[in-house]
């Protein structure tokens, strides 16, 4: 089967290349190196020619609210209709858990990508997974106040790159769900104990301080903003497996 990976050269998108060229797929890891511009539209009508299915893997460059809105919404449009005119049997998106229950610029982007999608009439599964482990030290960064993280303890559970690709291969090689699948790691426990767990393994001195009041890239995190409501599909890598393997590879 042909399968376009959109940000194919990505994060999550290298991974999910690898496991499904492993299955034997015909993958094309598409992203701007490649000559595939979702913005510009640039090479995407070639991309398209006898694929079945598209996996969007794509992150906006800047994280400012007004570039990545702008990012998700033209992007997704010159997406879903080239894949339109190419018959695309399946779309799978990678947006994230709780992006329609808190109030930030991100998350409203990733809600504007998930209708364009529902509205495009092409047979979809939307993931919504919870924060990448991989992502620990930028949401350290971003929280920082000097030697202080500012967190919140509203509860987090964040999942391994690895486990998000095997979700997203599996999903992208089943039937199309048009709905969304969750994803999240297998432990869950306050936002500021799990980055003061990070922060600690891995020789970073900064204090983490639980603050019901920090704001997660300018939005409000109450007990449940972060995790599954409901049922979600669990990660295998905890995050001291994680740790080990990081510091391994390291
Ligand atoms: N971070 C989290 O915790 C989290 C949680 C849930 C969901 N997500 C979602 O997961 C997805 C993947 O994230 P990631 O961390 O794997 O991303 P990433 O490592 O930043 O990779 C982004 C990819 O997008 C490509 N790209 C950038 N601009 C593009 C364009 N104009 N046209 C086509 N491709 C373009 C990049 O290509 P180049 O290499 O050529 O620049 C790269 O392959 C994102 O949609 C994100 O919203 C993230």
């Amino acid at each position: 089967m042909k399968i376009v990976v959109i940000g194919g050269t990505g994060l999550i998108g290298s991974k999910t290349v690898a496991i499904l060229r492993q299955a034997g797929h015909e993958v094309v890891a598409a992203s701007p190196q490649s000559g595939v511009n979702t913005l510009t539209g640039e090479g995407l009508k070639d991309a398209m020619t006898g694929t079945q299915v598209v996996i969007d893997l794509a992150n906006s460059p800047s994280f400012k609210d007004e570039a990545v809105m702008e990012f998700f919404r033209t992007s997704g449009r010159n997406l879903l209709a080239a894949e339109t005119a190419a018959g695309v049997r399946h779309h799978v998106a990678l947006s994230i858990v709780g992006t329609d229950r808190s109030d930030n610029g991100y998350f409203r982007a990733k809600v504007a990508q998930e209708k364009l999608i529902e509205a495009s009439g092409i047979p979809y599964t939307v993931i919504r997974s919870t924060q990448f482990m991989e992502f620990l030290r930028a949401i350290a960064d971003s929280s920082a106040d000097g030697n202080n993280v500012r967190l919140s303890p509203g509860l987090f559970q964040p999942i391994a790159a690895d486990d998000v690709a095997a979700n997203v291969a599996d999903v992208a090689l089943a039937p199309p769900r048009n709905g969304i699948v969750e994803i999240a790691g297998p432990e869950r426990a306050p936002f500021n104990e799990i980055v003061a767990r990070y922060l600690k393994a891995v020789g970073d001195p900064r204090q983490v301080v639980r603050d019901p009041e920090a704001r997660y890239y300018g939005g409000r995190v109450e007990e449940h903003s972060l995790v599954p409501l409901g049922e979600a599909r669990l990660g295998r890598i905890g995050l001291d497996e994680w740790l080990r393997r990081s510091q391994a590879a390291a």
